[in-house]
């Protein structure tokens, strides 16, 4: 529940002391503009107080989302939903910024102006975030951060951090592929690998990106003929991998960095007259393990599938319990993972997994 009396003090202290890189002063600034709307709700103290203080003792948790390029990420979204109900004691706020920094920027500020109790951001990429999440240290609201991380100078600029070891996503890939290849007699084998990346400069494209390169370079056969930019869509993937197709189709390997990408590249191997998964030619590699990703993998058209969990709704949830009761949640909490191969699989399990 929120410390209503300490943490708004600080709020109205720091918006009072904050600056952008202008000089102006932003709380000014939207006082001005808010002028009208203050003076009528000053008529007397007591109303102002009512209204800041949350109404129904709920605590207030504004989520600004990246987006919704991918299943996963429908999945992250209706996980935060269903966590922070109102039956829950919640009071939810939610922004999709459309794959843009500038609209999470945005959304902050304005979250920050409304005095939420908690700030949930899950960053599109890591760098560009210091000046926002200064203003809102400043006005005393915790921020969690959720699967892709943040590059900040300041540590303390967030309270917790809670999402998937992306890198370690990467390896795991990389060692089924070995063995894989073991398998089949292919250890020796020129192995062409075209990788379709997700969003550049995202946790989950630099973690899953490390694992690929580590993993080529310590294989000499191995190679990454072409790196394109996927943006984690089926639609984009598609479009690059068709394109690449046009130059060569000498390809063992496709590295999709989630399910999405993985379903644009096999739509554009079959448009091509290209066989691939379990009885094909190309290798299928993917990432996420939502329920399309699964049944692709379950038919055989993905190899290999290593899941990336998008429940963080009740992780959040236990971060800002163990904040409201005066505790120091851990900075990073790592997700448990594991992947999956078609004879893993089953239409139960995957029904069963709910995205
Ligand atoms: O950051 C997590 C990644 O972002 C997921 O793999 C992908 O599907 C999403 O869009």
């Amino acid at each position: 529940m929120i410390l209503a009396g300490n943490r708004d003090r600080n709020k109205i202290q720091s918006r009072i002391q904050t600056r952008d890189k202008t000089g102006i002063r932003p709380a000014v600034f939207m006082v001005a503009l808010m002028m009208p709307v203050l003076l009528a709700g000053c008529r007397n103290n007591a109303s102002i107080q009512t209204e800041t203080e949350s109404a129904d003792g709920l605590i207030s948790v504004a989520f600004s989302e990246v987006g919704a390029e991918s299943d996963w990420r429908v999945a992250n979204s209706e996980s935060m939903r269903t966590t922070f109900t109102t039956e829950n004691g919640y009071e939810f706020y939610f922004e999709d910024a459309k794959g843009k920094q500038e609209n999470q920027i945005t959304t902050l500020r304005s979250y920050i102006l409304q005095g939420v109790d908690y700030i949930v951001l899950d960053p599109v990429i890591e760098t560009g975030w210091d000046e926002v999440l200064e203003e809102a240290k400043n006005a005393g609201i915790p921020v969690i951060v959720v699967d892709r991380m943040i590059d900040v100078e300041d540590e303390t600029l967030y309270a917790a951090w809670v999402g998937s070891d992306f890198q370690k996503e990467g390896e795991t890939a990389v060692e089924w592929l070995e063995s894989y290849l073991e398998e089949q007699g292919r250890s020796d084998e020129e192995i062409r690998i075209l990788h379709v990346m997700g969003t550049l400069g995202a946790t989950s494209q630099i973690g899953r990106t490390v694992g690929l390169e580590n993993g080529t370079a310590a294989h000499e056969s191995w190679e990454i003929i072409a790196q394109v930019q996927g943006e984690y869509t089926q639609a984009k993937t598609y479009e690059v991998v068709s394109e690449f197709l046009e130059e060569t189709q000498d390809i063992d390997v496709i590295y999709c960095e989630n399910d999405n990408s993985a379903l644009g590249a096999i739509q554009a191997l079959e448009e091509a007259g290209i066989s691939c998964g379990t009885d094909g030619d190309v290798i299928i590699i993917s990432f996420d393990a939502t329920a399309v990703g699964l049944a692709a993998c379950m038919e055989g058209s993905i190899n290999l599938d290593v899941e990336c969990n998008p429940l963080h709704g009740p992780l959040v949830e236990e971060i800002i319990e163990q904040l409201e009761a005066g505790g120091t949640p851990s900075k990073l909490s790592y997700v448990e993972e594991t992947y999956f191969t078609p004879d893993m699989l089953t239409a139960e399990f995957i029904a069963s997994r709910g995205y």
